[in-house]
């Protein structure tokens, strides 16, 4: 087998034994394994041959990319991991149709900043955008904190090369926006976590860069009170919220505790803080005032103001240059990384309806003191898209207490008509929950789907689908 990798890749590319370290064990290193090997193939051709051979010798693969992924989705227990990072062109960008030709091993961070010289963004964007890929994007529909604006990724996308578990390419690389030729197979791929195929390149939608950016953290009485601000927001300044980003202080006191250097965001500590940023799309919108500022900041204190005088709004700092607005976004961006140095934590990666998020918190921090009485949330909350990342630290930490935990929290989320995945996927560390919570006829037509295209099973098996 190994031999025979060699000749597709090339022996450089067949890594085993130490040189497998960095694609043995997942980001938060909960979660480790040992592939057969890892191959790192240069082509669409080189992807399709090792599949192929996958298919004929009944072995498993499994794709990584940026390897960043928090639901354990590419563990790879005596598989061939197949690493796209050597698939890294940007093949075209054309900014008068807004898009981009990209292959799967893109870092996310890369393509941004290639598309911001031509006055464009990709809008995707997280904290882990410097080493996750386009294809990881793509296999898990990421999210992130401009969802609330653009959609997921897979809004973002118009089409896709796929390597089937077959070994066989699927050219669906449309660059339309209207295509109705058939069952729209995209977003069956979109999101699929690899156990269909293997995304391979990519035709990607770009959006205007906005002209100018009004930034904000926002300290409010109550949840009710920040989406208050949200819906005022977005009426003052049609729709151009890009992010509305809930931190409450259990979350901004982790963060100046596990980041050097970091700092508070107001002068006195509040329970509920939002990153607001609203993106000036509009040439009116952009243009300076008479203070000389651009009118969207206007409109952003503006309505700030009247929420500050309706007691809404507590307090108010708006970014007065690029490194102030930078500090508010590495304040959240860090999220991934403040949380899990706080292990073991119980990450829930959930969603409500927005209108319900304050109701979800009340009840979730009330319900998960039944499994250990000091058990708290830290929350970081997409509040504009009602995206919550809910990890409770239980004081009382064993496995049992956590999965206590989790099927507390997911009765609240089902109370309130929400999803236990929200953007992070299910790999296999959400798999319990999807044979509780998933509706059956959805699994089996799950089922059903998976074997027709991988009947025999080899493409990152035991992920999203339980037994
Ligand atoms: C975030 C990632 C962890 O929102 O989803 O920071
Ligand atoms: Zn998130």
């Amino acid at each position: 087998m190994l031999d025979q990798l060699k000749e597709i890749v090339g022996a450089a590319h067949v890594l085993t034994q130490e040189d497998m370290a960095k694609y043995s064990q997942d980001w938060t290193h909960e979660f480790r394994w040992t592939p057969l090997a890892v191959v790192r193939p240069a082509t669409t051709a080189e992807v399709a041959a090792v599949v192929k051979l996958a298919s004929d010798t009944n072995t498993a693969v499994v794709p990584v990319s940026g390897n960043t992924n928090l639901a354990a989705a590419a563990t790879a227990e005596g598989a061939v991991m197949i690493s796209l990072e050597r698939m890294n062109a940007i093949r075209e960008i054309r900014p008068e149709a807004k898009l981009a030709i990209v292959e799967a091993g893109v870092v996310l961070a890369t393509l941004r900043e290639a598309v911001e010289q031509h006055g464009l963004i990709f809008p995707l964007t997280f904290g882990a955008q410097g080493s996750a890929m386009i294809g990881g994007n793509l296999a898990t529909n990421a999210g992130g904190s401009n969802v609330l604006r653009y959609g997921n990724t897979r809004d973002l996308c118009l089409g896709l090369e796929v390597v089937l578990p077959s070994g066989e390419v699927m050219d669906i690389m449309s660059e339309l926006h209207k295509d109705n030729s058939g069952y729209n197979l995209k977003h069956l791929f979109i999101g699929a976590e690899g156990t269909l195929g293997i995304i391979t390149a990519a035709v990607l939608k770009l959006s205007a860069k906005p002209r100018a950016y009004a930034t904000a953290m926002v300290a409010t009485q109550s949840v009710s009170g920040a989406l208050d601000v949200l819906n005022r927001l977005q009426a003052a300044t049609g729709g151009s919220v890009e992010a509305f980003e809930y931190m409450p202080k259990p979350y901004i006191d982790a963060h100046m505790r596990q980041i050097s250097g970091a700092r508070a965001p107001f002068s006195s500590p509040y329970a509920h803080t939002v990153l607001v940023e609203v993106g000036a799309t509009s040439e009116a919108a952009a243009a300076s005032g008479a203070d000389g500022r651009p009118m969207v900041a206007s409109q952003l204190e503006e309505t700030l103001s009247a929420l500050l005088e309706a007691e809404v709004v507590c307090d108010a700092v708006v970014a007065q240059n690029e490194t102030q607005r930078r500090e508010m976004w590495a304040r959240r961006e860090a999220a991934a990384e403040v949380v899990f140095a706080q292990m073991p934590v119980i990450n829930n990666d959930i969603a409500v309806p927005v209108d319900k998020v304050e109701s979800f918190l009340a009840r979730a921090d009330a319900a998960i003191k039944q499994a250990d009485p000091g058990a708290f949330a830290y929350v970081v909350a997409h509040l504009g898209d009602g995206n919550v990342h809910y990890a409770v630290k239980a004081p009382n930490y064993t496995p049992e207490i956590k999965a206590q935990i989790v099927e507390i929290v997911e009765d609240c989320v089902l109370h309130f008509g929400g999803s236990f995945s929200a953007e992070h996927g299910i790999g296999t560390y959400k798999l319990p929950s999807m044979a509780r919570r998933k509706n059956k006829a959805a699994l089996s037509a799950m089922r059903a789907i998976k074997t027709a295209l991988d009947p025999k099973g080899i493409m990152n098996p035991g992920k999203v689908i339980p037994e």
